[in-house]
């Protein structure tokens, strides 16, 4: 299982889906490679060509990997989330055929290496009818109709910032298999979808990517949708999420542990969580800044009576903007980007003298 614990999660064992438990998640700002979650549409090549850059350009190139170390190195601390992200608690709102029960552990946080893609694109020479980036695996998908590469594409004026990176390697370690070796596209704030991995092209196009993933899938269609070429709203930037990742009772207080990712530019500015439905918050703890592309972990303890309890979690973030209270409010058909408040129930023992 590519070097995952056996306590992983497994969704799909070929190609390979699979999450950490949220607890191993826990009391770690930078996620241990073999804790990193996988999300494959189709199996792990086991080649890749070198990297050719065309469509839209003045001269089109094709980069071997030693090219790209030749570029200016860039590091930095990202983190990647599914747009499937704690699908589960939207089914349990409603059925969602066909889509895997991901947790909160469809998400995590490396530091990535690499190259900037701004710096192969300044090579290359951009036409000025381009303003989309197309992105495409190695990997052949059987989902669409016909199968297809995985293909997607991010807008120009986002592959041009500093922090979109070609990457080959992932906190200290060259990139595993699993996760794109040689080399994939990390495009911090957006989807996990939009960091391609197995990288083989770049293509400078003047409209979005025709490819079943931008087109079709990872879009948001309203509740009584069905995903067809260029229904929804196509997801990019993530969208301000929280969820705990442990609950360890002590005492008559709780100890909690969680993260917040704020999506886009914008930053996590506050957490809060309850113990009465919402009604009533508690200011969370906010651990290691990592920088603006980088989750929030967070701490809080909360005095608790014996009994059952449901707790709740909800960010703020830097436009003054929180999350939504329920599942309900946010399902949609294919089960994405759930940013309703993180729900956990701790169990507080009676004691008897
Ligand atoms: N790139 C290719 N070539 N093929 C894929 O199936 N999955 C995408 C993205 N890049 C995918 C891909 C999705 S949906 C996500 S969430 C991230 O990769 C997951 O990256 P990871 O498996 O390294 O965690």
């Amino acid at each position: 299982m590519y070097g995952k614990p056996a306590d992983t999660i497994v969704h799909q064992r070929d190609p390979l889906n699979a999450e950490p438990p949220r607890a191993a998640l826990a009391g770690a700002p930078v996620t241990p490679l073999e804790r990193f979650y996988v999300r494959n549409h189709g199996p792990v090549p086991e080649a890749t060509r070198p990297l050719r850059v065309d469509g839209l350009v003045r001269e089109p190139l094709e980069l071997s990997l030693a090219d790209l170390r030749a570029l200016p190195r860039r590091e930095l601390t990202a983190t990647l989330q599914c747009a499937g992200n704690r699908r589960v608690d939207l089914l349990r709102v409603r059925d969602i055929p066909g889509e895997a029960p991901w947790g909160a552990g469809a998400t995590g946080t490396a530091t990535w290496a690499g190259a900037s893609l701004a710096d192969v694109l300044a090579a290359a020479g951009v036409d000025p009818a381009a303003r989309h980036v197309g992105l495409t695996g190695a990997d052949h998908a059987e989902e669409a109709d016909p199968p297809q590469r995985y293909e997607i594409s991010i807008p120009l004026a986002k592959a041009r910032r500093p922090e979109v990176l070609l990457a080959w390697e992932m906190n200290g370690e060259p990139l595993t298999p699993v996760h794109g070796a040689p080399l994939r596209a990390v495009v911090p704030g957006y989807i996990g979808a939009r960091s391609v991995k197995w990288l083989e092209r770049v293509e400078l196009l003047a409209e979005p990517s025709e490819g079943y993933y931008q087109a079709t899938a990872y879009r948001l269609l309203p509740e009584d949708g069905t995903p067809a070429p260029g229904a929804g709203i196509p997801l990019g930037e993530v969208a301000l999420n929280s969820d705990f990742l442990s609950a360890v009772v002590a005492g008559g207080s709780v100890e909690l542990e969680g993260y917040a990712f704020a999506g886009g530019e914008r930053r996590v500015a506050r957490v809060e969580v309850s113990a009465d439905g919402g009604r009533h918050w508690t200011a969370a703890e906010l651990l290691e800044d990592q920088g603006p592309w980088a989750w929030r972990t967070w701490r809080a303890a909360l005095p608790l009576a014996p009994g059952r309890h449901e707790l709740y979690v909800r960010a703020w973030d830097s436009a003054g903007a929180t999350q939504p209270e329920c599942p309900a409010t946010v399902w949609n058909p294919k089960g994405y980007a759930n940013s309703a408040w993180g729900r956990i129930e701790v169990d507080v023992l009676r004691r008897f003298a």
